[in-house]
């Protein structure tokens, strides 16, 4: 089971920074999860659209120039990362999970990923582009098919998976709340990978093992991976 560190290690570190993606990844996670932004030909790394609650910054993200925002501390002096930056810093065999929170150009994004790309060791197929706005994720799929997309949803729908096969998705992300082995079966039958967020108790992790699920999302990676060398 994939141990994909939710906003990198985010309890021992801040959520979504470069201190907390390269903690993961010391502390033996299969990848990272990271939330972001499109802005302008940049995209940042950071998860609410408010600044307030994990910078010293007020007001909308959206409303900031990229420059102001990057003077902003994100806590224990970390500044709000780039998406380049965040894939420089991964090794080659990290999976990197780019959730969507704000997107304005698909084309753009695209574009932007692309420099990112070309300046760090991974390859596309370490890639999924995840979203709980599935337009978005069609967007980006029609610019580029061979990309791997993950249907996020925070619900259990009524059609099985048909919601993110119909997307041509590579995964399905559900809430632990709401999913079942059931549905775990159901999406994996569909030929999808089944990952779910956000797994942090021994109980939890162990339950998602015994489920078989693809992967989980969890702030306490280290944790994690005893947990699963234990079992
Ligand atoms: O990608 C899984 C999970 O991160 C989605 O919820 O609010 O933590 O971005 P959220
Ligand atoms: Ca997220």
């Amino acid at each position: 089971m994939w141990v994909l560190a939710h906003r990198g290690a985010s309890k021992a570190a801040p959520e979504n920074t470069l201190k907390a993606f390269r903690l993961a990844i010391e502390k033996g996670a299969t990848g990272i999860e990271f939330d972001t932004y499109q802005l302008g030909e940049q995209i940042v790394v950071f998860h609410d659209r408010w600044l307030d609650r994990t910078t010293n910054g007020h007001g909308l993200i959206t409303a900031q120039s990229f420059e102001a925002l990057r003077q902003l501390d994100a806590g224990d002096g970390e500044v709000i990362p780039t998406l380049a930056e965040t894939l420089a810093l991964m090794p080659a065999n990290a999976l990197c999970n780019i959730e969507i929170k704000h997107l304005t150009d698909a084309a753009g994004w695209l574009k932007t990923l692309d420099l990112a790309m070309a300046a760090s060791s991974l390859d596309y197929s370490k890639l999924i582009l995840s979203s709980f706005n599935h337009t978005w994720l069609r967007q980006l799929k029609n610019l580029r098919p061979e990309l791997q997309v993950g249907a996020l949803t925070a619900t259990y729908p009524e059609n099985g998976a048909e919601f993110a096969t119909h997307l041509s998705a590579y995964s399905l992300h559900m809430d632990l709340d709401v999913i079942d082995q059931h549905y775990v079966t159901q999406a994996q039958q569909a030929g999808l990978k089944v990952l779910v967020y956000t797994v942090d108790q021994k109980e939890d992790l162990l339950l998602m093992a015994d489920w078989g699920v693809d992967g989980v999302f969890t702030n306490v990676p280290e944790l994690a991976k005893q947990v699963l060398a234990e079992r």
